[in-house]
């Protein structure tokens, strides 16, 4: 793992904590003599994202879809008047935070992608999740350069947590995968900081 250049603090402050609806002025008002890193601040994003996620599928897909079966879920949830899936759910909120323009961006991404668009496509992704799959419970984390610019690239493990996981991908016709377990790495969260 490469050392990651301590980002301005005003960058971070702006990039966490517009995640947390707290303003700009308060941010950058904010005071530590601490020297954020990158890796501090993707931590810090992947800890959010994450227990979103995880949310979502347990109390809204896994209680109404599952359970109670009140509602389905579907990829095609607008014609189905069905639940947004939970990678669909993911990836709207990264395409809306993209919009804002922050320093940061950060996608869900799998070497078995049903979605094509979620392959991986730079060195760092595809080293990134087979670091990952093969090594449960860490994190990857390196430097990139993409055209000119520098960034630190984090890669954080995207688990089947619950059986609705395993089930929908191993039957779904896209899937270039088919026998997924509980608990196993399905994939990947990308989270990419600028460097100076
Ligand atoms: C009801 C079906 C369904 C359930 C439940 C589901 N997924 Fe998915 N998942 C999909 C579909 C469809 C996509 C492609 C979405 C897109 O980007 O358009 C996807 C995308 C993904 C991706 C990105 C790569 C890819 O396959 O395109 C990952 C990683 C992933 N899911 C993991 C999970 C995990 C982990 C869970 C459980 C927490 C889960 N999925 C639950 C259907 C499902």
């Amino acid at each position: 793992m490469k050392k990651a250049s301590a980002l301005k603090l005003s960058l971070i402050a702006l990039g966490v904590l517009a995640t947390a609806g707290v303003t700009a002025t308060t941010a950058i008002a904010a005071k530590t003599d601490d020297g954020i890193t990158a890796k501090t601040m993707t931590d810090a994003l992947h800890t959010v994202m994450a227990a979103d996620r995880k949310i979502y599928t347990k109390l809204i897909i896994s209680r109404l879809a599952k359970k109670e079966k009140v509602i389905t879920a579907s990829e095609h949830w607008k014609d189905e008047k069905a639940l947004v899936l939970p990678a669909q759910m993911f990836r709207y909120a990264s395409e809306e935070v993209a919009k804002k323009k922050p320093s940061f961006s950060y996608k869900l991404l799998s070497e078995w992608p049903i979605n094509k668009q979620n392959a991986p496509k730079t060195k760092a992704e595809k080293e990134g999740l087979k670091f990952i799959a093969a090594n449960p419970g860490k994190n990857y984390y390196t430097e990139e350069k993409l055209g000119k610019k520098k960034y630190f690239t984090a890669v954080y493990a995207d688990t089947a947590v619950s059986p609705a996981c395993v089930s929908c991908h191993n039957d779904h016709k896209d899937t270039p995968r088919s026998d997924f377990k509980l608990g196993e790495v399905m994939g990947g969260v990308v989270i990419r900081v600028p460097l100076k």
